[in-house]
């Protein structure tokens, strides 16, 4: 059944080469199924970029390459240009389009922008509270002291940028951004806060609190599945045990909660009744990254059947039930991802990194593909 599901999927992704052109699709708004296009200024545009390698790699069609080596020149001159990039998912940007260049083709061009980006993401790092700021320039008052579960994404870019350079600031800073997040994101049992506050000045810690979780102690579940991967990549790089217990414990909160499609709603705290939206995304997440941490482990430990029955759970109600498979004019891959529904922005969407994680994930079931987190064995 994987198969099928990523031949339904290149379908969708190769009329959508010219559907989107020379532009980036974020999400769809209020159920219209047309994806908002930018020119390459969110956090999102990886995505698209990584579907393309993916559907390249799998397929071997020069097609879904040319439209990557395309996207690709709009990467470089992005950062050039330093286009909104006064965030941390620099990570989501460059290791789905530069990175995944050079892990497949070796391609030095695409090397030395990835370093350049690693470089532009460690600019976020402040020794004093000891964290990469989320978002926003140093000094913001909302934003100066904020850490997000979601930047555990993106610390891959800088291990891989130790891995290449023997530079040790990539890997320390990374290393304390795990850290920090382990120790204050993670709660008592095995929830997640999406995001945390320090004083910028002083460093001592605040609060836990939300941006798209329904409230400051809810357990918003895209940052869970966040925290599911994030805490398996820190491990495959760090082999650091108590990073990948973490990730166990957080998906096994995750599965004990799974609603009876396998499928989670936007909130772990939110009725779990039919008019409640869904979050397509982070169930595609979490199961590519529970994949992620199967593959993990020795082949005697324990959890590694529940982790990976549980991701192939997922993935083929995402297949049967949330695939657009039966709608020919579609945009997305995925019905029902929800970016942010207590702010009211596309609460049952297609959302871009939806579409990428899902085709991520069966990937990895069909040929154990692994995305472009990493260098390949
Ligand atoms: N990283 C932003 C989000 O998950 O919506």
């Amino acid at each position: 059944m994987w198969a099928q599901a990523i031949e339904d999927a290149l379908s969708v992704i190769s009329q959508n080469i010219d559907r989107f052109g020379e532009k980036f699709p974020l999400t769809s708004t209020q159920g219209n199924r047309i994806y908002r296009l930018t020119p390459n200024n969110d956090w999102t545009e990886g995505f698209w970029s990584g579907l393309l390698w993916l559907s390249y790699e799998y397929t071997q069609d020069s097609r879904y390459r040319d439209a990557a080596m395309r996207a690709l020149d709009n990467f470089r001159e992005r950062l050039e240009q330093r286009v909104n990039l006064d965030h941390h998912d620099i990570g989501f940007l460059y290791s789905l389009s530069t990175k995944a260049h050079w892990i497949l083709e070796r391609d030095e061009n695409s090397r030395s922008a990835t370093l350049q980006a690693a470089d532009v993401l460690l600019e976020r790092w402040r020794d004093t509270p000891g964290i990469l700021q989320a978002w926003g320039p140093k000094d913001d008052p909302e934003n100066g002291g904020r850490i997000i579960i979601d930047c555990l994404m993106n610390l891959p870019l800088l291990h891989w940028a130790y891995q290449q350079t023997g530079s040790e600031c990539y890997r320390q800073a990374a290393e304390k951004q795990t850290a920090i997040s382990r120790r204050f994101l993670v709660r008592g049992d095995d929830s997640t806060y999406h995001t945390f506050y320090f004083d910028p000045v002083t460093g001592d810690s605040i609060r836990g609190g939300t941006h798209q979780g329904s409230r400051d102690g809810s357990t918003w579940t895209r940052g869970q599945a966040w925290g599911i991967y994030g805490f398996a990549l820190a491990y495959r790089y760090l082999r650091e045990p108590q990073l990948l217990e973490t990730s166990k414990r957080l998906a096994r909160y995750f599965v004990d909660r799974l609603p009876e499609d396998g499928v989670v709603y936007w909130d772990f705290d939110v009725p779990q009744v039919p008019e409640t939206q869904r979050d397509s995304s982070a169930a595609a997440i979490a199961a590519s990254g529970m994949l992620e941490l199967a593959a993990l482990l020795p082949e005697q430990d324990v959890d590694r059947e529940w982790l990976s029955a549980a991701a192939k759970r997922i993935v083929a109600s995402l297949a049967v039930n949330y695939s657009t498979k039966d709608e020919p004019a579609a945009q997305g891959l995925l019905n029902r991802g929800s970016y942010a529904v207590r702010l009211d922005i596309s609460p049952d969407d297609y959302v871009i990194w939806g579409d990428y994680f899902y085709l991520e994930a069966l990937m990895r079931l069909e040929r154990g593909v692994p995305g472009y987190w990493y260098e390949r064995q």
